[in-house]
């Protein structure tokens, strides 16, 4: 069956409308995730939600328990993981206030746990193509339909943080490495997916132009607040319209994304 989790970055705390909806606490071997979380029901599809910063925003990009956060919701039965994140934009067109569906990353992060394998239990998956393609187009067929205007895919620049882009780092990724967005959190969170066998697809909500746009000053966070407030309907509408999309019945991920371990792993069993 489907069961759809949504992990909300920055002003994405919660969810409405959710059938029967409470606030769960879930332990991992990983410590706990970023806050409880919030499951329900959508037009008969199970929903569950995590704040990824937690109610309050209280973890910062790098103090975000990705590893507990994406087992957490593995052991709960969650099988298609939609990040809904705010971004800075290195292309004109990806103005604030759009959408744009990530199907690629650049990971410069660098102060992370970055995967569940380790020594005595070694394993390589694919990130070739980091994100779900079917989920993906649920996701820009619901944003449509939510009025936003949302781009079918972009390369996702991961920054560690917190602070923002120097304006030779913001030429850098637009001009020479072909970032479209950037953003702090969505790394290591889509290889920790990938291994944990999830469907996984970044919705990424535009912001602000980074530091590389003549016309734009240095982006500042109580932009970033205005234009997610502006954004919060539409983000809802958008997250209200999966389930229909989705359906309750999930067939296997056409590509593959429930099956990423199947030859990744080296270490021979006991
Ligand atoms: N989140 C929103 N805007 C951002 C930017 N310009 N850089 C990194 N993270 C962001």
């Amino acid at each position: 069956m489907t069961h759809i989790g949504i992990i909300g970055g920055s002003g994405l705390y919660e969810i409405e409308g959710l059938e029967g909806a409470t606030w769960q606490e879930v332990e991992t071997p990983w410590g706990a995730p970023s806050d409880a979380i919030l499951t329900g029901t959508l037009e008969g599809v199970t929903l569950s939600f995590l704040p990824r910063h937690g109610r309050g925003h209280v973890h910062s990009p790098t103090d975000v328990p990705y590893r507990a956060n994406i087992d957490a919701l593995k052991r709960i039965g969650v099988t298609d993981v939609i990040s809904v994140s705010a971004c800075g934009s290195f292309r004109e067109e990806m103005a604030p206030g759009h959408f744009v569906v990530v199907d690629q990353f650049i990971d410069r992060t660098v102060n992370r746990e970055k995967s569940f394998f380790s020594a005595g239990c070694v394993a390589h998956v694919s990130m070739a193509h980091p994100t779900c393609p079917r989920l993906a187009e649920y996701c820009f067929e619901a944003a449509e339909a939510a009025g936003v205007t949302v781009h079918r895919g972009g390369t996702y620049l991961a920054m560690e943080g917190p602070q923002f882009s120097s304006l030779a780092e913001s030429r850098m990724y637009r001009e020479s490495w072909g970032a479209d967005v950037i953003g702090m959190t969505n790394m290591p969170e889509a290889k920790l997916a990938r291994e944990a066998e999830l469907c996984y697809v970044t919705v990424a909500m535009v912001t602000d132009y980074d530091s590389w746009h003549p016309d734009h000053g240095a982006v500042d966070i109580t932009q970033i607040v205005n234009i997610l407030q502006g954004n919060a309907v539409k983000a809802r509408d958008m997250l209200a319209r999966l389930p229909a999309l989705a359906g309750a019945t999930r067939a296997p991920c056409p590509h593959g994304c429930d099956h990423a371990l199947d030859f990744a792993l080296l270490t021979a069993p006991d």
